[in-house]
């Protein structure tokens, strides 16, 4: 079955940032994941070019909106080589095939009778380009500019929407994931409870002549969205084209919460009354909020993407953008979290597990991939064989369900695993004698057969070190990715390969926190008993103790005395703290605790703890430290 996967098509009206990277990231990486699984895919996406919005940012820039248009949309479409994204193709609303599938679409909908003219009197807002209903506006102004829609009055014309809407709820509640994840599912039917109107489609060229004339009406444009939309079928050649034929029953559309009314309704309407299939899924996720405020352009908190893929590499910042948004929720984006995954994950978790594997083959076998007696590696496999069909049926479970996080979540269990495979077996203690020298080759090749399993899974989302690991452990770097089915074979690399000396996959980035205890130690309450030695006070001003509210509380799976706390500490953290026997998470829940907040982060049964709660050490067990009234989280201690 193949596959078809489409982003949004971005607004020229402003350059790339963050989010839009994100979504086009998030494509990127399925992408590669449905090549992985031998699936023929097509990956979309582009530019949306026309509308008020575009004439008027090209306005303020002094240009006319067909040199504005190119230039910006240039911006995008570099950009995404640069992010290791590639598309098949990157459209343009301005493009001569999407413009003729949009005229054509128009008047087949107008034929079929779908499209009527209409006297409208309502209220619009510029900026988001639509009129608003009374009760969609927030204190009467738009909930998005927070500025009143002007009163217009004009002749236009509207697609029959209302007569759709029966079908619509019928066709979400007939797919139950058709809209995904459920919450927007659940949004899109709240609309739908409501009347649907119908949907106006034109703009008068006396306002707005920007746009693709109707075919029925010279003095009219297309309404952006009726544009736009139509470029997901536009962009596979529709409608006699060879790829809309392919591609068009598997398509997979990737947007964030911002669209998902376009999405979620106008587009399968219009779909149905064109008398094209529906979309497969519509995949929606939530908003990167930096500094705990939306990411807008007019806020002028835009973080610019290249600049982190810059200073952190671009595997790191795909890898970060991944790991750390549940898709469908929205995330905070702080540099801090960036380098704390960084370091964490990257760096320790997997770069450590790469280079102390590789450095053993050298060590023990000169770098030469060893033979393994087939009778003792199945005694010293290490569970490893088991481990790793679990994960990969847990990874494409999760990637089939646009679970990204969890997906990665899986490899980063698996590693785990490797990690304490080795401590198991102690390969130094193995290599001491003579007697164990096959099972010290058993244990080395079930290792490297599982960094081969990890290359070949962070593939989608970190090609390049994928194809370091590759390089490094003997196998073809220029074989761009494995196929599911060949990971699961579980094979050797093949005895006699010589390794290249080891790499430092991922530096560690040094950042200006202090040196501090590990925090797997410290979150332990031990009674005091002793007086430790005399610090000074500049010792102790080094220690940021601030007070922070607890947000929600839950245990940590599989581990008796931790629980996981999200705190607001003027900025929200999550950190683990050995309490789980003395405090239940609701009795926390609302009350203030105080944080060592500069303690550096340090990762606990998976969970990365950043900070550490003071409490009293007691033998009966922890007792933990309140403040005596409320103070304002983030309160530091004097
Ligand atoms: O809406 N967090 O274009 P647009 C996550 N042209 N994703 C974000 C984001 C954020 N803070 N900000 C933007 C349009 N995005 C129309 C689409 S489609 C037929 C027409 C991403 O430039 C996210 O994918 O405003 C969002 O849906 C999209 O950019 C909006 O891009």
């Amino acid at each position: 079955m193949p596959f078809y996967i489409t982003t949004p098509i971005y607004y020229v009206n402003a350059r790339p940032h963050l989010g839009h990277a994100y979504t086009t990231i998030v494509a990127d990486v399925v992408r590669r994941f449905h090549s992985m699984r031998q699936t023929e895919v097509f990956f979309l996406t582009g530019t949306d070019e026309h509308g008020d919005k575009v004439v008027r940012a090209a306005h303020k820039e002094n240009m006319t909106p067909r040199v504005y248009v190119d230039a910006i949309s240039r911006l995008f479409r570099d950009l995404w080589p640069e992010l290791n994204v590639q598309p098949d193709r990157f459209i343009r609303t301005t493009d001569a095939d999407h413009m003729a599938v949009v005229t054509q679409v128009l008047q087949k909908i107008y034929d079929a009778g779908d499209i009527y003219f209409s006297e409208y009197e309502g209220l619009y807002c510029f900026g988001c380009e639509r009129f608003y209903g009374e009760r969609e506006l927030v204190d009467g102004k738009c909930p998005d500019h927070e500025t009143a829609p002007e009163p217009i009055q004009e002749a236009n014309y509207f697609f029959r929407m209302s007569r759709y809407q029966d079908w619509l709820i019928e066709h979400i509640q007939n797919h139950p994931d058709f809209i995904r994840p459920e919450r927007y599912r659940n949004e899109v039917l709240s609309f739908l409870r409501e009347p649907l109107g119908d949907l106006c489609i034109s703009r008068p060229k006396t306002r707005l002549n920007w746009g693709i004339t109707l075919p029925f009406d010279p003095n009219y444009v297309t309404y952006v969205w009726f544009d736009a939309l139509l470029n997901y079928v536009s962009g596979l050649g529709y409608p006699d084209g060879e790829r809309f034929r392919t591609f068009w029953p598997a398509a997979e559309h990737i947007v964030a919460k911002d669209i998902l009314k376009p999405h979620g309704i106008y587009w399968p309407t219009m779909l149905k009354a064109a008398g094209i299939p529906v979309y497969q899924h519509l995949n929606v996720h939530g908003y990167w909020n930096v500094e705990q405020s939306k990411m807008s352009k007019s806020l002028g908190n835009v973080v610019e993407p290249l600049q982190l893929k810059t200073t952190y590499g671009v595997d790191a910042f795909r890898y970060f953008l991944i790991r750390e948004m549940t898709f469908g929720l929205d995330s905070n984006f702080s540099e801090t979290a960036m380098v704390q995954r960084i370091n964490a994950d990257l760096a320790n978790d997997l770069g450590n597990l790469f280079s102390r594997v590789v450095s053993m083959t050298h060590k023990y076998f000169d770098g030469i991939v060893p033979e393994a007696d087939p009778e003792v590696a199945r005694q010293y496999s290490l569970g490893l064989g088991a481990d790793a069909q679990r994960t990969i049926a847990a990874y494409e479970r999760a990637m089939m369900a646009f679970e990204l996080q969890r997906a990665v979540a899986a490899v980063w269990d698996f590693i785990g695993q490797m990690n304490k495979a080795i401590d198991v077996s102690a390969p130094w203690e193995l290599a001491k004698k003579k007697t164990t020298r096959k099972q010290l080759q058993a244990v080395i090749c079930s290792l490297l057969k599982g960094l081969r399993l990890i290359a070949g899974l962070i593939y989608p989302i970190m090609p390049e070190t994928a194809a370091r690991m590759q390089k490094h452990l003997g196998l073809d770097p220029d074989a761009p990715f494995y196929f599911l089915e060949e990971l699961q074979k579980w094979q050797h690399i093949p005895a006699g390969t010589p390794l290249p000396k080891t790499v430092m996959l991922f530096p560690r980035i040094e950042t200006a926190a202090p040196p501090a205890a590990p925090a797997a130690d410290s979150v332990q309450p031990t009674p005091a008993t002793e007086i430790k030695p005399e610090i000074t006070l500049d010792d102790l001003r080094r220690i940021d103790l601030r007070v922070a509210t607890v947000l929600n509380a839950e245990p940590v799976p599989k581990a008796k005395k931790l629980l996981k706390l999200e705190i607001d500490l003027g900025e929200r953290r999550t950190i683990v703290a050995g309490i789980a026997e003395h405090y239940t998470p609701e009795s926390l829940i609302g009350r203030q605790v105080i944080i060592v907040a500069n303690l550096r982060p340090a990762k606990l049964m998976g969970v990365i703890s950043q900070g550490m709660l003071l409490a009293a050490g007691q033998e009966a067990g922890p007792v933990l430290i309140m403040p005596d009234q409320p103070v304002p989280p983030g309160t530091a201690l004097r």
